[in-house]
């Protein structure tokens, strides 16, 4: 069987083990069981590197270069995530743009080609993830690479009319017909995709899946990616029964517990969930007491300047919250942003009567399908979904909400407290099945298998 070698801007780092650091590093390390895995190795220093460090854990070997400082303000901080991941999650009045950022991100896909060509053997299977390292497999083939190379994005895609927004937008899209297959993660992104690439290349994309570009045939598709469902089951119930476990359970006092986790990102929507449970709890004073809600909002990208706005709000609100409900013995939200360990996690989905999971766009979001997974299957918890995260085409049994009404935010949540238990079994029924069987493993198959022809796996 080829070797499979996976490419992405994060890797997980043995400092954060255990530590969600966001759904790829995620669902990337529940997909792969060997093989090679390379990327930024999360550090700073004098100057990016064009050799890589490796080292080995558990069959696959981490392959990782250093970024130096400049490099990792103008790519990592600058063109891809104050200008790409504003753009692709609609977002743009958020958007900023500098020629210069662009260009160093341009340099570090070049310097990762060139600390990458040297690892590869000829029968690798090249997998590139996501929008940091979109011009990655141009550079790649401008090195004499001729692997299979496939490429998946995890965050949406917008139509045209957004994308026609960025500056060199076309020659992006342009680079993407250097892969030999480019994934996404729903329909509707694949239409969008498919739309762009019509408008802004004039390549023709047939029956949906693909596309003539830079002289090659590239296939398109969409692949919704999942979790190792049985996995985090059983986590959740090793969670549950821990000592944070159990420290939870105590400290609820048989209070019902709303949970939501997410990293501190602007497109996840906080704001409108507190404002959300802040007005459930003004219209329906029956619940004061008896619930509580607790918001794990994991610091990210600290050295963004939106990033660091959105901490400053949701600081305010969720005291604004507890000053206007909260009593001596009850705090209403509980707002966390450290991190928490996904194990830990996991037992306190178990124990979460509500799932809140309300992004304004998100790719796909594994938080939704974890929470599921986590359930009793008898006593099982209410999904609250935005309409506008991946996961709703797969989980249309979760209470299904537009995330910019605050109201309807409120309403959800209300109905998911008072949802008997056979709703709550029917419907958690119906989207464990998707969860288990959607798995990560499946989604690797899946996308692999369409890569290669079906000739790898
Ligand atoms: C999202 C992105 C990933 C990214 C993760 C964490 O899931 O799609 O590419 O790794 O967020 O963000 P960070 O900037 O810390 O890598």
């Amino acid at each position: 069987m080829a070797r499979l070698v996976l490419v992405s801007n994060r890797v997980p780092s043995p400092a954060d083990r255990g530590v969600r650091a966001g759904g790829l590093v995620a669902a990337l390390s529940e997909a792969i069981s060997g093989g090679l895995w390379f990327g930024w190795s999360g550090q700073t220093g004098d100057a990016t590197d064009t050799t890589a460090t490796q080292r080995r854990s558990r069959g696959v070997t981490y392959a990782t270069v250093d970024l130096s400082q400049a490099d990792y303000e103008r790519y990592y901080v600058g063109f891809s995530n104050s200008t790409l991941w504003p753009l692709l999650h609609y977002r743009l009045g958020l958007m900023e743009f500098e020629r210069e950022q662009y260009y160093a991100y341009l340099d570090v896909n070049r310097a990762f080609a060139a600390a990458l060509s040297p690892l590869l053997q000829p029968d690798d299977v090249v997998w590139v993830h996501d929008y940091h390292l979109i011009p990655l497999g141009g550079m790649l083939r401008e090195k004499g690479i001729a692997n299979r190379i496939g490429f998946f994005l995890h965050v949406p895609f917008v139509p045209p009319s957004a994308y026609a927004v960025v500056p060199n937008g076309a020659a992006l899209l342009q680079s993407l017909g250097a892969y030999d297959l480019v994934g996404v993660q729903t329909q509707s992104d694949l239409q969008n995709l498919a739309d762009c690439l019509r408008e802004f290349l004039g390549w023709p994309v047939e029956d949906g899946n693909c596309v003539l570009g830079g002289g090659r045939t590239t296939r398109l598709g969409a692949f919704p990616i999942g979790i190792d469902a049985t996995g985090f089951a059983e986590m959740a119930v090793e969670g549950a029964n821990s000592a944070e476990g159990k420290r939870l359970r105590e400290s609820l006092a048989r209070r019902a517990l709303i949970m939501g986790v997410d990293r501190l990102d602007y497109s996840k929507g906080l704001p409108n969930r507190f404002h959300g449970y802040s007005r459930l709890l003004a219209r329906c004073p029956e619940h004061h007491q008896r619930i509580t809600y607790v918001q794990v909002a994991a610091r990210s990208r600290d050295d963004v300047p939106q990033y660091q706005a959105i901490r400053r709000e949701l600081d305010r609100l969720a005291g604004r919250v507890n000053g206007r409900f909260g009593t001596i013995d009850w705090v209403p939200l509980r707002y966390v942003t450290r991190p928490v360990p996904r194990a830990t996690l996991a037992g306190f989905f178990r124990v979460a009567r509500v799932g809140l999971v309300t992004p304004l766009r998100d790719g796909m979001n594994l938080v939704a399908k974890e929470y599921v997974a986590a359930q009793d299957a008898d006593d099982p918890g209410v999904l609250i979904l935005s309409r506008f995260a991946g996961a709703v085409h797969e989980l249309p049994e979760a209470l299904v909400v537009n995330p910019i009404d605050v109201d309807e935010i409120a309403e959800a949540l209300d109905a998911a407290l008072r949802m008997p238990l056979d709703e709550r079994k029917a419907r958690w029924q119906r989207m464990w099945e998707r969860v288990r069987t959607d798995s990560a493993v499946a989604w690797r198959r899946s996308f692999l298998d369409t890569l290669t022809d079906g000739r790898r796996n």
